[in-house]
């Protein structure tokens, strides 16, 4: 730890943590079957304050900061990663980008049921042609009267079905690149919005994500999140954040495969004895459990500069890129010490496996973090600290 935690985040950890092994774990393997949307998991979580954590209270938010919000994200992937990633998604990319960025207006009208928990939020950045390099999106934005009418598709976007408020990305300006880029706040049941495809995924099974498609839709020009061309600085800042909350899922994942291994190679007896005995065994178990301490590590100190008001960009993809990377290589360990056991459902090992597979591509591949991190530390000219 880089620092003590306070008795607040401690409370926080452990409330979360046990409402999450109680309740979310329940129906986790079952909704991976099913693909069941965890609405009942949701309005729970918004009860307990946990879908706008990080927004003030006189927005319906908790008002708790980013290290309280890891630690409650963690503590939800561990016991179902479809969960964390809706949790994810509202916390970091929606909510913090309509409280950031929005009028009062907005943050009455669109923040409030969002960060209490009531609606859903999605955010509409990638496209069919355009993912790792959203400046060359085609959806367009044009200006009619006082709105504005937006055509186009958008791409793998969480809880695109579920999503009562969706904040989508638009050219407004071809000519200006990403500064010709604008957000925009739609509500389901906007004549022109449709949910499109809904996405068969190897994991994350229970949370939606699905094509959305923009025919002639109008959106009031209230609903322009902050001026026009400032869509791209909306989405990079919330990508930011959101880097963080994807090493919170890593990290809750991670755990939840490590404990489910050492449990295993306990109890699990071969060529006479226990295999938690045999070294060969136990070294595996030492270096996932070091790799995963670190990613924690990491992922506290993009949470502690953001919470310090410090740049934390170059940090946030750090953390992402390592916690991402290490709980692949720690599911697949994971499912290795569970021999023939973790290739069958009967054991939880075989979901973590699949659902820590897209932490290395969503909100920014590894290879896209590999840029942020060097494009920082090289116009820096020194390493970031
Ligand atoms: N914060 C604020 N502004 C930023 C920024 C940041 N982190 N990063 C860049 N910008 C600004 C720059 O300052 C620059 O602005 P000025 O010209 O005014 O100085 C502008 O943005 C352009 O910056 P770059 O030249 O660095 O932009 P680029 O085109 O080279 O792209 C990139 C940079 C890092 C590759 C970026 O395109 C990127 O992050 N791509 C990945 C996109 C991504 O993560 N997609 C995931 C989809 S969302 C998702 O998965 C959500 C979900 O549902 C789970």
């Amino acid at each position: 730890m880089l620092h003590k935690l306070t008795n607040e985040q401690l409370m926080i950890q452990s409330m979360v943590r046990d409402f999450s092994r109680k309740v979310v774990a329940a129906t986790a393997a079952e909704r991976d079957q099913t693909k069941e949307f965890p609405w009942d998991n949701l309005k729970k979580m918004g009860e307990l304050g946990l879908m706008g954590m990080m927004i003030p209270p006189e927005y319906e938010g908790q008002g708790a900061d980013t290290i309280s919000y890891v630690l409650a994200l963690s503590e939800i992937a561990y016991s179902c990663a479809s969960t964390a990633v809706v949790m994810s998604v509202q916390n970091s990319i929606v909510c913090n980008s309509i409280y950031e960025f929005g009028t009062e207006i907005q943050r009455e009208k669109f923040l409030k049921p969002l960060a209490s928990g009531k609606i859903i939020g999605a955010f509409a950045l990638t496209e069919p042609d355009a993912g790792s390099d959203p400046v060359r999106q085609s959806t367009s934005a044009v200006k009619d009267g006082d709105g504005y009418i937006i055509n186009g598709e958008k791409r793998f976007i969480t809880s695109g079905k579920n999503a009562e408020t969706i904040i989508v990305t638009a050219k407004t300006d071809e000519s200006k690149m990403h500064k010709g880029i604008s957000a925009f706040i739609v509500q389901k049941g906007t004549p022109g919005l449709i949910v499109g495809n809904i996405e068969d995924k190897m994991g994350l099974r229970a949370s939606d994500t699905t094509d959305l498609i923009f025919e002639n839709c109008r959106v009031p020009g209230e609903n322009l999140l902050g001026k026009e061309g400032d869509g791209f600085k909306i989405a990079m800042t919330g990508l930011d954040s959101g880097r963080i909350g994807i090493a919170a899922q890593s990290i809750g994942v991670a755990q939840a495969a490590l404990d489910a291994a050492v449990k295993y190679a306990k109890k699990r007896k071969q060529f006479g004895q226990s295999i938690s005995k045999f070294q060969g065994l136990r070294w595996i178990i030492a270096d996932m459990a070091t790799e995963l301490e670190a990613a924690r590590q990491l992922m506290f100190f993009a949470a502690s500069l953001k919470d310090r008001g410090e740049k934390y960009t170059t940090q946030a993809s750090m953390a992402k890129l390592f916690a991402s990377e290490m709980v692949n290589r720690l599911t697949a360990k994971a499912l290795q010490i569970h021999g023939g056991y973790g290739f069958i459902k009967d054991y939880p090992v075989e979901r973590f496996y699949r659902d820590a597979r897209v932490f290395t591509i969503y909100e920014g591949t590894s290879e896209i973090q590999r840029i942020v991190i060097s494009n920082n530390i090289l116009k820096d000219n020194r390493s970031p600290r």
